[in-house]
């Protein structure tokens, strides 16, 4: 099957996941494009069969250029297999609440499958205002890493068996 991986990723650790979940899909033997959805021109969605999708949350917000593409394409990703996840440091509910808020209800009513799988902040890698922030609001002023590849990896098998 043809399948679009569309990520917005600031520092790497959505970028990470979305290389993951294409590796695994190309594995099953699928046709698989990883997309960055900030950068322009953005991808074209109706010459794909199925969608994976997931950005980072900053400030409890997804990439809006992301929100952007995913609200253009709202009507076609309704109608195909998808997936929809996000990475930030919080996990279980906090991550939940920040998945709920990044997509439109339809796709996530929609979506086989759903995934929160941690991320990865590193303020030594990070451009001064984000460290500042990322200090002052978080109190994170060390490399914080929460990534949850069992959750990445039940979130690819729940995608897989909507694709079978
Ligand atoms: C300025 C800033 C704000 C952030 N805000 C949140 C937040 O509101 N909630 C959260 O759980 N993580 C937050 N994070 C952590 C990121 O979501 C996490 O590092 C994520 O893995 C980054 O992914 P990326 O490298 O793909 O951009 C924040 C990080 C920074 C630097």
């Amino acid at each position: 099957m043809k399948i679009l991986v569309g990520f917005a990723s600031k520092y790497g650790a959505a970028k990470g996941a979305a290389q993951t979940i294409a590796a695994t899909l190309k594995e099953k033997g699928h046709h698989v494009q990883v997309f960055n959805l900030t950068t322009t021109p953005q991808p074209l969605a109706d010459e794909w069969e199925a969608f994976i999708v997931g950005g980072s949350i900053y400030a409890g917000q997804i990439n809006g250029k992301l929100r952007g593409w995913v609200e253009k394409n709202e009507t076609l990703l309704a109608t195909r297999p998808l997936g929809l996840f996000v990475t930030s440091l919080a996990a279980g509910e906090k991550a939940l609440v920040y998945l709920e808020s990044s997509y439109p209800p339809s796709l996530l009513a929609h979506a086989q499958a759903k995934g929160v799988t941690g991320g990865i902040a590193d303020p030594e890698k990070m451009k001064w205002l984000d460290r500042f922030i990322l200090k002052k609001v978080a109190k994170v002023s060390q490399t914080k890493d929460t990534r949850d590849p069992e959750a990445l990896r039940v979130f690819i098998d729940s995608f897989l068996k909507a694709l079978s």
